[in-house]
């Protein structure tokens, strides 16, 4: 494998410090990080080498619901060797001249980094300023390696917007050269959903509306906004989870079985969905705000905010398969526990699929009433607290460029052509404030 750098804009972050390092660091622990590659963090504050690794440490010992093993002192003493920072302010032209120089002095001193991968871990109102100086010190070219961007969302907050933020990546980038991410596509028991269709026909050929009477995909959090909600309360539920993730694990489990698993073809089949989907039962819709939220909001002088930190939303997909099966898509924060589920109710009530995407990974089939016990799901069934977490699936795909498990920028825009509907809609939607940790 070519050597190649890894820069990641916002090291400093929020999800830098959930999901990122901690990705990279059970990367290591497994091997899988290639022998070539360096890693660049980059933040506003001043960081000496050795500081930037203390930084690492520490996030890795933090509590973190995401990454609950103990890290080996081996392990993470090999990853430093890798680690590099550089700091500035990402609208300063300085920082990429700085970073510029920074790349060239690796790849002199035995780190090639003509070949990179930018993740950005940062606000979307840096991102123009990030591409237009990336530009401006030719850091965006291919001409000497490959260039790839990880962008993560939100990809926009309504369809005008993600379309201009779109024109925006492709002024400066090449399709080929983008990633957008939906971690949820890196859970490997959301990939699992394909697997469980192939390798089970008598399953896929009672998956249609004749048979289904409900497909219900839940996600569902106990913990609250926390600190990020200076964004959360311009997204909510519907925009910061139904967009994406929820929308993504739809399409996933009602579309066709592709005619092999190539990027293309998982897209064209996600993407036959998508069009098809409208909105449905919206008497039933329902969205809510958690008590403590305004009070944690104060915090940050957000007020008066009727943003939901709860969605029920209902769908239907006007195709042969699935006309008429009722689509529930629910997301919460601050409810009884966590866990991600899809559950599929048949007409015949002794019939019953339950697809468990976490904590616990597994799947749990009653047919005719009888337990189903080997139906092939994942490669090892059963729960698994310390399966890989998404990210790493998405690093590692993005190194062997491989996109099959990335968004494109039609996917982006008929998810939000959806749920700008319902934002329309929003008014004419029942409105509950529900207990801390209490469904509503
Ligand atoms: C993120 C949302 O995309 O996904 C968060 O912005 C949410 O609000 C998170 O908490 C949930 O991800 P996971 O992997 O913990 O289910």
């Amino acid at each position: 494998m070519d050597s190649f750098a890894l820069v990641i804009f916002g090291i400093t972050s929020n999800l830098a410090q959930i999901k990122l390092i901690p990705a990279l660091y059970d990367m290591a622990e497994k091997g899988l990080l290639p022998d070539g590659m360096t890693i660049i963090g980059t933040a506003r504050k001043e960081m000496s080498p050795s500081e930037f690794k203390e930084y690492f440490k520490k996030v890795l010992n933090t509590e973190n619901i995401h990454h609950q093993h103990a890290i080996k002192e081996e392990v993470f003493n090999d990853l430093c060797k890798r680690l590099h920072f550089v700091n500035g302010n990402l609208d300063d032209p300085k920082f990429y001249e700085k970073l510029k120089n920074y790349l060239n002095e690796l790849s002199g001193q035995g780190h090639p980094c003509d070949n990179r991968i930018y993740y950005l871990a940062t606000y979307p109102d840096l991102y123009h300023h990030i591409f237009e100086n990336l530009q401006k010190f030719g850091l965006n070219t291919q001409d000497e390696g490959y260039v790839r961007l990880m962008i993560e969302k939100p990809i926009g907050n309504d369809l005008n917007s993600a379309k201009k933020l779109n024109q925006l990546l492709l002024k400066y980038f090449s399709e080929d050269q983008l990633y957008r991410l939906d971690h949820y596509l890196g859970k490997e028991s959301v990939q699992n959903i394909n697997i469980l269709k192939s390798t089970n026909a008598g399953f896929w050929k009672i998956m249609n509306n004749k048979k289904v009477d409900e497909i219900e995909v839940v996600v569902s959090e106990d913990m609250g906004v926390g600190n990020r909600i200076t964004y959360y309360n311009d997204a909510g539920a519907i925009r910061d989870m139904i967009q994406n993730h929820l929308l993504q694990v739809l399409s996933l489990v009602l579309m066709e079985k592709p005619k092999n698993y190539s990027s293309k073809e998982i897209h064209n089949e996600k993407i036959k969905i998508l069009k098809k989907l409208e909105l449905s039962n919206m008497d039933e819709y329902l969205i809510g705000q958690y008590k403590s939220y305004l009070n944690e909001a104060k915090k940050f002088n957000v007020k008066n905010s009727k943003s939901e930190t709860y969605a029920k939303i209902i769908l239907n997909c006007k195709n042969k398969r699935w006309d008429g099966t009722k689509l529930v898509l629910i997301s919460g924060k601050k409810l009884p526990k966590r866990y991600g589920r899809i559950i599929i109710k048949f007409k015949n009530p002794r019939n019953r699929v339950v697809i468990n995407l976490q904590p616990r990974q597994d799947i749990t089939a009653k047919l005719d009433g009888k337990s189903i016990r080997n139906m092939k799901y994942c490669i090892e069934c059963g729960f698994k607290p310390n399966s890989p977490d998404a990210y790493e699936s998405l690093f590692k795909d993005v190194i062997n460029n491989d996109k099959s498990l990335f968004v494109t920028s039609e996917e982006v825009y008929l998810s939000w052509k959806l749920v700008d509907k319902i934002e329309k809609l929003r008014n004419k939607i029942k409105f509950v404030y529900y207990s801390d940790n209490k469904n509503p």
